[in-house]
Parts: C-alpha cells; structure tokens; sequence
C-alpha cells in the first residue's frame, strides 16, 4: 500500500532563537531527532521485497541534516521546490522584530495569511504553485518520506487532506512528529506520530 510520511525537519539553530527562514544548522536536539527518526525509519522501511524508500529533502541544511542517519537503502533526492516560503526582507528576523519595525506588513499578512507576499519573498500562494511538479511526482510514487518545512509541510498536507487556502497556513505541523498519509479511496486517512526527544 502507498504511504507518505510527511516531516518537518528537526529543531534548528534559528528556530530556537525565533528566527524565520534563513539556512541554519540543526541545534543540538534537532540532531537527537535526526537519530531517532533514522532509527525509526530504519525499524519500519526494512522490507525488501519493496521497492526502496524514497527519501526527499529540500536544499536547505536542515532538511538534509535531518535525514543523514537513515541507514536502511534508499534513493535520495534533493528539491529546491520544497525550500521553506521565502520571507524576503523579513529573513532572519523575529515576529516580535517584523512587527515592530514593518507593522503595515505584519498587519497586512494578519488580515490574509494565504496571499500575503512577503516584499522581495513569496506568499503561501506562490508556494502552492512552486510545490505542484513536487505533488505531480509525489501521486507517482508508493513510499517516501519526505522531509521539508513548516509552510511547505502545510501546503502539502492541504492537498492531501483537501484544506482550504483561507485555512492551510494555519494548519498545525509540529516539530518532531512523523505525518503518515495513507491514501485510500477517495480521499487520505493521517496520523501524527509523535517522536519527540
Ligand atoms: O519558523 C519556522 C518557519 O519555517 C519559517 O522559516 C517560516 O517563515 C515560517 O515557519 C512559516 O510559518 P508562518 O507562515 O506561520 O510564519
């Protein structure tokens, strides 16, 4: 049976310091994670009867960081169309920073989440459309996991479990939880598996 299993990457430096976009490293629990999901993918993706685990990260660090320690054979494949939502000039900064010094555009992504465009950046709109050879790829496979980023994760997950854009960038990804999505007729069951550390 098919199966996607949708992951954010772990904990990065600039996650914990509240900072959006940006290309960091994996803090030091990021890392934690990376092993164990390595581990428990390796306990779950071992069949060899299968074809093998594709395993899809973006280009940034911390999506590759993220899957270095799956030991079980894969294909990996790294996609810049699954690169976080550009924040443009609001890269690096803190919501408490982009609110106090561009008030305007943090209003102005408040009142339209879904199509506001971060000035030099992209919009949750742009992602969507970005991300459409990546789903078209995604419908062709039976068994990857891919490994991406909060807004990407969303945008992924809301055409799979057919959420509407006014509320897609605020569906819930949390941070060291495996998303399983099984499709079945018409439609996708999905379930969180927690693997915190
Ligand atoms: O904070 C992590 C992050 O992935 C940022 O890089 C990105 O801009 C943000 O989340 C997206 O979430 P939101 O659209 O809610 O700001």
């Amino acid at each position: 049976n098919r199966c996607i299993y949708l992951i954010r990457h772990g904990e990065s430096m600039l996650n914990l310091l509240g900072r959006i976009g940006g290309d960091s490293d994996l803090s030091e629990r990021g890392r934690t994670f990376a092993r164990r999901l390595g581990e428990w993918i390796d306990e779950r993706c071992c069949d060899k009867d299968r074809p093998p685990l594709r395993v899809w990260t973006s280009h940034m660090h911390r999506t590759i960081q993220t899957a270095a320690f799956i030991k079980t054979p894969h294909v990996l494949s790294h996609w810049k169309a699954l690169n976080e939502l550009d924040a443009g000039v609001c890269e690096g900064m803190t919501y408490e920073e982009i609110a106090e010094k561009l008030p305007t555009e943090f209003a102005n992504r408040d009142k339209d989440k879904f199509n506001y465009r971060y000035p030099q950046g992209e919009s949750y709109g742009d992602l969507v459309a970005r991300l459409e050879p990546v789903i078209m790829e995604l419908e062709r496979q039976s068994h990857v996991l891919v490994v991406c980023h909060q807004a990407v994760a969303r945008c992924l997950l809301a055409y799979y479990m057919d959420v509407k854009h006014a509320d897609l960038p605020y569906v819930r990804v949390p941070l060291h939880t495996v998303i399983r999505l099984t499709p079945v007729a018409y439609g996708c069951i999905s379930e969180q598996i927690s693997l915190d550390v």
